[in-house]
């Protein structure tokens, strides 16, 4: 659907927009907890003697490993105990992985906090979308998922002024950490008044419950006896682990994965995590370093804004080639400015404006266009568990880059890094232009068609992900 009727759609049903809110801070704090290492990390690691880039690079990509990890036991317990359960428990995780992280006196002990954050992190950015997207009529669905990318944009700027507000006044890391205990508590607190996921509800015979829950988020044009039984036929018909490696359904893993590894390997985290550090490579003050980082979560927040407007009118591939092309282009003038000192003399602005270009491109192509492509390309009753290994990838390639970033650039000098990157950059753009698929505007029957999906395995009619115009 165009993004306009989902706004429209969104602010007539107001009710439904405020459990997206309230769901949606969970996607926030994704980004603030993920971001605002890149600050912290100035200033804690003389406090905390955090010396080596060994070091350093775990405090920051221990995290993610929690990520990992918690998006593995959430998907379970997700089922087991409800979504809205498992979002009030990560809110309580959050809190106190702020708290624990605040006081941290040691390096073992802000490891210990970083990991426990993690596991809320990890929880954040599979659940909520999952539980958004269960409770939202299927005609905005899509809108709502490139919603939580905004979030995520919005808490990584969140963080990063927050950087530098404490920087500019005190210097003062471990407040920096102790302010997501408060988006962590209204995450907590506002749960606790949602309601349960009706799809959780059909799911253990709850159909009482869900059909209530439906009736009060729908407008009476929609028929929720249909929804019901809607829920009913794919959760009867649901295919587990095993149905993902049947030889159908390969290509469609394949394509959700590699956008899961290009999105990390292209090293977007490296500038998010590190974007203060590379400035102070560049030449900037702490403080000039974090003022300019505000920069660069501004532009990522404003051109996820512009994506999330025109993807439906352009078209995702449009934005993963022009987008990933752009950011390739931005990181080999990153390297170049590192290569030659004639260079940094005489544009010393270059290395702040290629970080930027680099963001813009990041935030209207991969940035919102993995998440949405694999809530597309897989059908209905296969969704959560593909998507889950492709998120399971992301975390996982997260990981690997943000943890050999310093040690890469010891290793191939920072000119080297930015390179390496870049060549992944080209690859990305060589594999989205061969077999990408466009799935604008294509009913679900037809993007499994174009990934060579077997009749068996593309099941039933999945109207629900189709635009409206191809379902009349
Ligand atoms: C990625 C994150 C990244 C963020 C930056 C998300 O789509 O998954 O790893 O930090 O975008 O905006």
């Amino acid at each position: 659907m165009e993004e306009a009727g989902f706004v429209r759609e969104a602010f007539r049903n107001r009710r439904l927009l405020g459990v997206a809110l309230i769901a949606a801070i969970g996607g926030f704090l994704f980004g603030y907890d993920t971001g605002v290492i890149g600050g912290a990390m100035l200033f804690m690691k003389n406090d905390l003697a955090l010396k080596t880039h060994g070091q350093q690079q775990l405090t920051v990509a221990i995290l993610l490993l929690g990520a990992v990890t918690g998006a593995l036991i959430s998907g379970w317990l997700a089922d087991r105990i409800s979504r809205r359960r498992t979002k009030i428990i990560s809110g309580c995780v959050y809190v106190t992985g702020a708290v624990g992280c605040a006081l941290a006196q040691s390096y073992w002990q802000i490891l210990a906090g970083r990991f426990w954050l993690g596991l809320a992190v990890g929880t954040a950015s599979f659940v909520s979308p999952l539980y958004i997207a269960e409770l939202v009529p299927p005609r905005i669905r899509g809108g709502i998922v490139s919603f939580n990318q905004l979030m995520i944009t919005s808490g990584i700027l969140a963080a990063y002024i927050v950087d530098w507000g404490f920087a500019s006044f005190s210097n003062n890391w471990r407040w920096m950490f102790a302010i997501g205990v408060v988006p962590g508590a209204a995450l907590a607190i506002g749960m606790y008044f949602m309601p349960f996921s009706p799809r959780w509800l059909v799911d253990r015979g709850r159909d009482e419950q869900a059909h209530a829950v439906l009736e009060r988020y729908r407008f009476e044009e929609d028929d929720v006896d249909a929804e019901i039984s809607e829920i009913k036929a794919v959760s009867e018909s649901e295919v587990g682990l095993r149905g993902l490696i049947a030889k159908g359904v390969r290509r469609m893993l394949v394509v959700g994965i590699a956008l899961a590894v290009f999105q990390q390997i292209v090293g977007i985290n490296t500038v998010i995590y590190y974007g203060p550090t590379i400035l102070k490579f560049a030449g900037q003050k702490n403080t000039g370093a974090l003022t300019q980082s505000v920069f660069i979560g501004c532009t990522n927040v404003f051109f996820t804004i512009v994506a999330i407007l025109l993807l439906d009118k352009l078209g995702r591939r449009f934005f993963l080639i022009s987008g990933t092309s752009i950011l390739t282009a931005a990181l080999v003038g990153l390297g170049v400015f590192f290569e030659s000192a004639g260079v940094r003399h005489a544009v010393p602005w270059l290395a702040l404006a290629c970080l930027l270009t680099y963001i813009m491109g990041f935030a209207v192509g991969l940035g919102p266009v993995f998440w949405l492509m694999i809530a597309e390309i897989f059908p209905l009753q296969m969704r959560g568990p593909a998507m889950a290994v492709c998120t399971m990838f992301n975390w996982g390639l997260n990981f690997a880059i943000s943890y050999t970033f310093l040690t890469l650039t010891s290793a191939i000098t920072k000119q080297g890094t930015f390179w390496l990157y870049a060549f992944f950059g080209v690859c990305a753009v060589v594999f989205f232009t061969i077999v990408v698929p466009e799935t604008k505007d294509r009913s679900l029957e037809q993007i499994q068609s174009d990934l060579g999906a077997d009749a068996d395995v593309a099941l039933s009619r999945d109207t629900s992900a189709e635009p409206e115009h191809a379902r009349a």
